[in-house]
């Protein structure tokens, strides 16, 4: 398994607080079966300038590389990206998961911004990246149908449930009555921490292939996992 949303980073965000915190996270991660994490810091455009989340996020990940061994999954750098009026305009390619065009974006927790669509929209078709839709499911509240209909009919879109979402039959029936059958979908652990916000890939996975919808996900996850570019 790809964990495709995570803040696994030390020190860099709201995510690990310090390098042995990253390797209990990373360790968990792979006792579940994930054999990827990307890592997905934080990126507010509005607090932060490009080139100091560069510089920050290498320096993070330079004070992790040298624990990192063949005992943990593979780690790869990428961003989460909260959206605002006229980022189309930026170049994003830089903050692509790393050797792919896959960017990972989130939206702040309000309905859905007028301007919303037709950013992505320019994302996708003038830079050519495919947009990830970090934890969908976590805009249920604000969004109506309508809106994440349109979300899904973006030309290249992959919908990105987190983990922490799909632990209960309950839970993942409600996020199915909004989000159907996506044709492209992954899973991400959006792991914070150890403890409160550890990994759940695997209770998600098992959650998951207990019931008829939740197979169909599966399959998407893996049938995504294969057109996507190689993590
Ligand atoms: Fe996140």
């Amino acid at each position: 398994m790809i964990d495709y949303h995570s803040h696994v980073l030390p020190a860099m965000d709201d995510g690990a607080k310090d390098v042995p915190m990253a390797l209990a996270m990373l360790e968990q991660a792979g006792r579940q079966g994930v054999d990827t994490v990307v890592a997905t810091p934080h990126f507010y455009a509005a607090e932060d300038t490009t080139e100091s989340f560069f510089a920050r996020r290498q320096n993070r990940y330079e004070q992790l590389l040298p624990a990192l061994n063949a005992q943990y999954p593979q780690l790869l750098l990428g961003a989460e990206v909260l959206v605002w009026e006229g980022m189309s305009k930026v170049d994003w390619r830089p903050f692509c998961m790393q050797g792919t065009n896959l960017l990972l974006v989130e939206f702040p927790f309000s309905t859905m911004p007028y301007w919303l669509v037709e950013e992505l929209e320019n994302i996708i078709l003038v830079q050519g990246l495919t947009v990830v839709l970090a934890h969908l499911e976590r805009y249920i509240p604000w969004y109506t149908k309508q809106n994440m209909a349109q979300l899904l009919d973006l030309p290249d879109v992959v919908v990105q449930l987190d983990c922490d979402s799909l632990t209960s039959g309950f839970r993942l029936h409600s996020i199915a009555k909004w989000l159907k059958a996506p044709d492209r979908m992954v899973l991400g652990t959006d792991m914070h921490n150890a403890d409160t916000r550890a990994p759940q890939m695997e209770k998600a996975v098992r959650t998951l292939s207990r019931s008829r919808i939740g197979r169909l996900w599966l399959d998407s996850v893996e049938r995504t996992t294969k057109i996507l570019p190689e993590l």
